[in-house]
């Protein structure tokens, strides 16, 4: 199987092919009018490698096609790059008929999401996902926007993409760092949804095995498909999509946003909940250490010497707490999770000792 449609308010197809990049143009011909215009929207890495194999493909499927490129790096997902771009929509007179194409990793979706979502109140944009973590996450789901200086994502808006295209050929070039981090995810979706796949993850090395890899993007983004369509806008089970980032964006705050990657800290979050689940009598038993154990295979941490009083303290800004109550997403076991209401005056006694085994 390759292809998925994903039944959010507008329906929507996500391929994932291995080398599929270059007929990009063929698959945007399903969704877009003969003629229409498309920005092909990407950063100063993934520009230069895969720009043009995009952009042949779009104009021989007859979309003529402008670009913008912006730097590399989470400092560009702000408002001014957004800024940049639709003036280059408006100086290339874009209208509601022509389409945005997001090259690139999270901040290229993310923030090309949003100028779609909001440009002439709202165009068409695609989805061609190039690092691990957004072919597995952020692309499916429809969430775009960019970060303020006061924290991250703070600004945003619901637009799901007409076409999700997920070429895992691409990956070839993606720094080894970033790679790791999108497997921090991918473990996520094994814990919280596919003990299958966990246990895929958990004991076989995916990055050489081309197919075993575009499987395990496609389990991970059905997983993503299947609680999206239950929740399109977020209000409810979208919340397990949130297994360990609780803990896991606190870590990244103490760190600076630097140091500990966003897989990284999410994984130490997987961890540390789960063993706080395990001391409730809430999780399985050896859950924290076998999530642990893919984690290392991985190559990713599992533990941090943050103090636990810091971390707590840095949790009080989660998106996840609310009226005095903190929303921990826990495992009942490997494949199961569910949401576990816990007033914010309890959340130190649930979680003391968590940081250690
Ligand atoms: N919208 C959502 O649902 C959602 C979900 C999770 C994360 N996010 C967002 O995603 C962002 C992180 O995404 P990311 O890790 O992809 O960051 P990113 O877009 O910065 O990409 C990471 C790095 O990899 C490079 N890169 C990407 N693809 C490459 C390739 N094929 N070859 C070589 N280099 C390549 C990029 O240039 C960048 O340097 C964050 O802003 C986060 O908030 C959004």
């Amino acid at each position: 199987m390759t292809q998925l449609q994903v039944n959010t308010s507008r329906p929507y197809r996500i391929a994932v092919e291995n080398g599929s990049l270059p007929r990009l143009g063929a698959f945007a011909q399903e969704v877009f009018r003969p003629g229409a215009r498309a920005m092909l929207v990407g950063d100063s890495n993934v520009l230069p490698l895969y720009g043009e194999a995009a952009r042949r493909s779009l104009e021989e499927a007859g979309f003529s096609c402008a670009r913008f490129s912006f730097p590399a790096g989470e400092a560009s997902k702000q408002l001014s790059t957004v800024q940049a771009l639709y003036g280059a929509l408006a100086e290339h007179a874009f209208t509601r008929s022509d389409f945005l194409v997001a090259l690139g990793g999270g901040v290229t979706g993310d923030l090309t999401g949003f100028a779609a979502a909001t440009y002439l109140r709202g165009v068409g944009f695609l989805q061609v996902p190039t690092s691990l973590l957004a072919q597995i996450d952020s692309s499916v789901g429809g969430k775009t926007g960019v970060d303020l200086p006061q924290g991250k994502n703070l600004v945003g808006a619901f637009h799901q993409p007409r076409f999700v295209l997920i070429d895992p050929q691409v990956l070839s070039t993606l720094p080894p760092r970033f790679f790791a981090d999108g497997m921090g995810e991918a473990v996520k979706y094994g814990c919280i949804r596919d003990r299958a796949l966990f246990e895929e993850i958990a004991s076989h090395p995916v990055r050489e095995d081309p197919e075993r890899l575009r499987r395990m993007i496609y389990r991970c983004v059905d997983c993503k498909r299947e609680i999206v369509e239950r929740d399109e806008y977020d209000t409810g089970e979208r919340m397990l999509l949130n297994f360990g980032h609780t803990l896991g964006h606190a870590l990244e705050k103490l760190h600076g946003f630097s140091g500990l990657t966003h897989g990284g800290a999410v994984g130490v979050g997987m961890v540390w909940i789960s063993r706080a689940g395990e001391r409730a009598g809430l999780t399985e038993p050896g859950t924290a250490a076998r999530i642990a154990a893919a984690l290392e295979r991985c190559g990713l941490p599992t533990g941090d010497s943050a103090p636990l009083p810091q971390v707590l303290e840095a949790t009080r800004l989660d998106k996840k707490s609310r009226d005095g109550v903190l929303n921990l997403v826990l495992l009942r076991r490997i494949g199961e999770a569910f949401v576990h209401p816990v007033p914010r005056s309890e959340v130190e006694a649930f979680l003391e000792g968590c940081n250690h085994a």
